[in-house]
């Protein structure tokens, strides 16, 4: 039986970061509302010249290198994104085209801020058939470019940035390493809580993102609680076994509440919504690469992984580091 294995983490933010203060001078907001309703501090902007397709490649650049791979070992590209560099052709290739990978599978998933849980999973099924050996599982966003700058209850909420991981298909019998299980949902009812007010099939246009959040924010905290419980049921574990928590970076009362409906202490909730703010796909694997190299998350551990976001898509993922 073989298992993917977690073997490398790598995370990339554009160099520019806004503070709420900046913020506060372009739209009628406040740090003291941002903070006291997000937690979120500073974001990262990508500058021009700055694309999810490069900043998922400096991702997964260091995720490499962490593995102690080279670029052509990598034979599976899944990047999770709702923010692609283009309507097609899928951001992964571009990835694959600027590491120097002549001949792998490469595409992209789009489940916005729970996509790279959804990615996971289909590399996980992908590593277990044995197919495929060596995946990079990438979460890139420039959430910015699909932002209203003039619509003060969702830009203040968003950043860019990107993050991967290398998973490798190995033999169970080695270590018990490995991701142990995952659950994914997705309700398209509740399709018109979190959009984008355009596309290529029906304005022709990007569009920009459009959200009710306080209705998010009940369904989040409901079900995030229900699909950890329901992937840790999967692995034969228990809330007691989690030694780290990296969620979905979406607002610090989210995480909160989570871990409080779970029983889990605050101190083992992998947070960076204050630095990163929310950056949908790439928010989870950028947390845990955070928490890998301040040394947290260490090998062996028991981590957990979840997301939810716009579709209602959500999800979760158990992993002996
Ligand atoms: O990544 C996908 C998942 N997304 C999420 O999980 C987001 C979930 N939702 C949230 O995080 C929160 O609902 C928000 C942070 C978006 C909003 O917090 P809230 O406590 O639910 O605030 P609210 O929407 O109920 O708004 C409260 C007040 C409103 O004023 P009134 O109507 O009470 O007079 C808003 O107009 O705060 C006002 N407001 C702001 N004030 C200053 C909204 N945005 C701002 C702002 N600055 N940026």
């Amino acid at each position: 039986m073989i298992r993917a294995v977690v073997t490398g983490t790598g995370s990339a933010l554009p160099a520019r970061r806004v503070s709420n203060a900046e913020l506060a001078a372009q739209v009628d907001t406040s740090d003291e509302w941002i903070v006291e309703r997000t937690g979120i501090r500073f974001r990262h902007i990508a500058a021009p010249d700055e694309t999810t397709g490069s900043l998922a490649t400096d991702a997964a650049r260091r995720a490499i290198e962490a593995a102690g791979l080279s670029p052509t070992d990598i034979d599976l590209i899944v990047l999770a994104t709702a923010t692609p560099d283009q309507t097609f052709p899928a951001t992964a290739t571009k990835v694959q085209a600027a590491l120097g990978i002549l001949d792998c599978v490469a595409f992209d998933v789009a489940a916005v801020c729970s996509g790279f849980l959804y990615a996971v999973q289909v590399a996980d099924s992908m590593l277990r058939t044995g197919v495929h050996r060596r995946a990079l599982v990438i979460g890139a966003e420039t959430f910015s470019r699909i932002l209203d700058w003039e619509d003060r209850t969702t830009c203040v909420l968003f950043g860019d940035g990107a993050g991967a991981i290398v998973l490798e298909g190995r033999g169970v019998e080695q270590d018990g390493r490995g991701i142990l299980a995952t659950k994914l949902h997705a309700d398209g009812r509740y399709n018109d809580l979190l959009y984008v007010d355009g596309g290529p099939s029906t304005t022709g246009t990007v569009g920009k993102l459009r959200m009710k959040g306080r209705e998010v924010f009940r369904h989040a905290v409901t079900n995030l609680a229900a699909v950890m419980t329901e992937s840790l049921a999967l692995a034969g574990l228990e809330s007691s076994d989690v030694d780290w928590v990296v969620p979905h970076q979406a607002n610090a009362r989210i995480l909160d509440a989570t871990a409080r409906k779970l029983g889990l202490a605050p101190e083992k909730v992998i947070v960076t919504v204050d630095r990163h703010a929310n950056t949908s796909a790439a928010s989870v694997p950028l947390a845990l690469d955070v928490a890998v190299r301040d040394g947290r998350v260490k090998q062996d551990d028991i981590v957990v992984l979840e997301a939810m976001g716009g579709g209602f898509t959500w999800g979760a993922a158990v992993i002996r580091f």
